[in-house]
Parts: structure tokens; C-alpha cells; sequence
């Protein structure tokens, strides 16, 4: 079954182009961060006008790069929630549209799933059940995964997302939008316990996450030692000492997680799963050279916003006979 995949919740527009729910075809990402850039984050209304834009050369191009005429396509995926409503409604009205013209069935997909099945997209898939970390721009929930259909939330955070943190921090230190990738490019070059910055693991035994703590922090940090005079020595320790703070909780929480339960197979998705960092701490966890513990990452391409996870979550619901309907519409906040 060859499934069309559509994503445009945020600022990416993507499609791709998947066969049995396993195997990449195409997967085109156009992103916007160029144009979001200047205004220091995403602007919903550009957001939306930059899909307008894309959209049809995108999924061309998508088809085009798997090789297959549009007449091959079974069904088409298109995330339908959360995200911005605006940006959301380009993918899912031009999903609509598709699936309607080619008769073909449609299928709505929650982008957090999505972001679940990019690491079932992996070479090295986790078993059933399993623990995951999803660490995006916009969440950071801890899920115990029993079945393709069963997300049971173990916890998530309950103020800024992992992501947003790195972007905040980046804000204060100069470095522009958005901040995961050049936080972490900036702290390979400070001293990870130059400072010591607030780790917030909550109640005992919670796995909810806070990171308003450390972003004020960094600010008090930076205002006190006046550190963007102080030029590149003191902001790649900042850098490097916010970082370790960060990815030790998402660690530290991951792995307890994955024990509480009892699973054998853990993993991390969203762009922050792209952390170097996180994943040296993840490795390097003697559970995993006991082999109690296995680790399950996407690929480096999956770990953003992508539309090959978005079809790969659509195979199954259209597998399952889990059609959306063309009155149904997008949502911009949920939780599975
Ligand atoms: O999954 P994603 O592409 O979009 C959302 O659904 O939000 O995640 C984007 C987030 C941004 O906040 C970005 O700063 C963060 O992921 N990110 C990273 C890294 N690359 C991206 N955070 C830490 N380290 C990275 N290497
Ligand atoms: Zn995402």
C-alpha cells in the first residue's frame, strides 16, 4: 500500500511518499526558518502564507522522487492536529482535495503520533511495549507505547517544552531562531559544569517535566554577568551548562520511565531526539551495556518535523479502516 504523506502543522511543509508503512519513497521538507528567522519564531500568518506557496510543488516533488505516477498512490495522510490552525489547514484541505479527486481514503493524523512512528520508521525498530521521550518545539511527554494503537502519557511538561527552552536560551544569547542546533554546535565548545544551573525532577517518582526554572536562570545568569560583553568564552559555558542540565532530567526521566514499566525497548523522537548530548548520556547508561536496556532512535532526517512519519502513522489508521471524512476538521491542542 503506498501512502502520501502530508505535515503542516508548524513551519515545515513536507511530503513523502511511503510503501507498507516501512519503506521511504520520497520525503521533501520545505522549511521556513529563513523567513521566521528575523521575527525570532514561527509567525502563524506567514506560517500559513508560505504553505499556500508550497504545498503543490512539494508533494510534485514527492511523487516525482519516488518514482510512481499519482494513480499509484492508495491513501493520503495528512496531520490534522495539534499545530497552528491556520498552517494545518493547507495540508489537511489540499489532503482532502486529493483523496477526493483520486478516490482514495483519507486519513487525519495527531502529529504526536507522528512523531512516534519516525522511530518505527528506524532501521532498528523498538518492540512492543516501550517507553519514549517526544522533546519537540511544543511538547515533552513521556509515553508507554503497548500496541499501535495504545499512547498511555506517563508525564509532560508543565510549562515550556524542552525545545522551546533551547530556543529561549538561544533568544538570550544572541543566536537567533530556532536555538536546538546551534545551542548545541556553541556548547561543544564550553564547559558543560562551568555552571550549574537548576535540574527540576519535580515530586519523587513524577514524570512530569519543568523548564521555566533553568531558562530563568540562564536569564538571571546573563543579566548579572553581563555576558554577551563578555563574548564567546562565557556563552558556549552557558550554553554547555544549560544543555547538560537539560538533557540529564530528559535522561534521567527517560530511563526511569523505561524502568517503572518494566520495558526492555526505550527511544526519543522529535527534533530535539537530534541532541548529540542527550544521546551520549542515553548510550552511555550501564542498563544499556547490560542489555536491560535498549535504545531506539530515529534518523537524523526524522527527528524534525517530517511528513514520512505522518504517512507512516496514516498506513496503519487506513490499514485499520480509520478514515477521516471531508467535513472533519483540524484541531490545534490535544494530547494521546
Ligand atoms: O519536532 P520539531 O522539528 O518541531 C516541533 O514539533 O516542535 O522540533 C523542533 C524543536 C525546536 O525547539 C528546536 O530548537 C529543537 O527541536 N531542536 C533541538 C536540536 N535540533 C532541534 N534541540 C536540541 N538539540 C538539537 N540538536
Ligand atoms: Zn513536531
Amino acid at each position: 500500500m503506498i501512502i502520501l504523506g502530508i505535515e503542516s502543522s508548524c513551519d515545515e511543509t513536507a511530503a513523502a511518499v511511503v510503501k507498507d508503512g516501512k519503506k521511504i519513497l520520497s520525503s521533501v521538507i520545505s522549511s521556513q526558518v529563513a523567513i521566521h528567522h528575523k521575527y525570532g519564531g514561527v509567525v502563524p500568518e506567514l506560517a500559513s502564507r508560505m504553505h499556500i506557496e508550497s504545498i503543490t510543488p512539494v508533494v510534485m516533488e514527492a511523487v516525482q522522487s519516488a518514482g510512481i505516477s499519482i494513480e499509484q498512490i492508495d491513501g493520503v495522510a495528512a496531520t490534522r492536529g495539534p499545530g497552528l490552525i491556520g498552517a494545518l489547514l493547507v495540508g489537511f484541505s489540499f489532503a482532502k482535495s486529493f483523496a477526493w479527486a483520486q478516490g482514495v481514503p483519507l486519513a487525519g493524523v495527531n502529529h504526536l503520533e507522528g512523531h512516534i512512528y519516525s522511530v518505527l520508521l528506524s532501521d532498528s525498530p523498538p518492540e512492543f511495549p516501550f517507553v519514549i521521550l517526544l522533546a519537540s518545539g511544543g511538547h515533552t511527554n513521556l509515553y508507554y507505547v503497548t500496541s499501535h494503537n495504545h499512547f498511555e502519557l506517563m508525564g509532560q511538561t508543565r510549562d515550556d517544552a524542552a525545545g522551546e527552552a533551547f530556543d529561549k536560551v538561544a533568544k538570550m544569547l544572541g543566536l537567533g531562531y530556532p536555538g536546538g542546533a546551534v545551542i548545541e554546535l556553541l556548547a561543544q565548545k564550553g564547559d558543560p559544569y562551568a555552571i550549574s544551573f537548576p535540574k527540576s525532577y519535580l515530586e519523587k517518582d513524577s514524570f512530569d517535566f519543568s523548564f521555566s526554572g533553568i531558562k530563568s536562570a540562564v536569564a538571571r545568569y546573563i543579566h548579572e554577568h553581563k555576558v554577551i560583553e563578555l563574548g564567546g568564552g562565557v556563552a558556549a559555558d552557558i550554553a554547555a551548562s544549560f544543555q547538560e542540565s537539560v538533557t540529564d532530567v530528559l535522561a534521567d526521566k527517560l530511563i526511569n520511565a523505561a524502568l517503572h514499566k518494566g520495558v526492555k525497548h526505550f527511544a526519543v523522537a522529535g527534533g530535539v531526539a537530534a541532541n548529540s548530548a542527550l544521546k551520549r548520556k542515553l548510550l552511555s547508561s550501564q542498563l544499556i551495556a547490560t542489555k536491560e536496556l535498549q535504545l531506539h532512535l530515529p534518523p537524523i532526517s526524522l527527528c524534525g518535523d517530517n511528513a514520512a512519519m505522518i504517512a507512516a502513522r496514516g498506513y496503519r489508521l487506513i490499514k485499520d479502516k480509520n478514515f477521516c471524512q471531508l467535513n472533519d476538521d483540524v484541531f490545534s491542542r490535544t494530547r494521546i
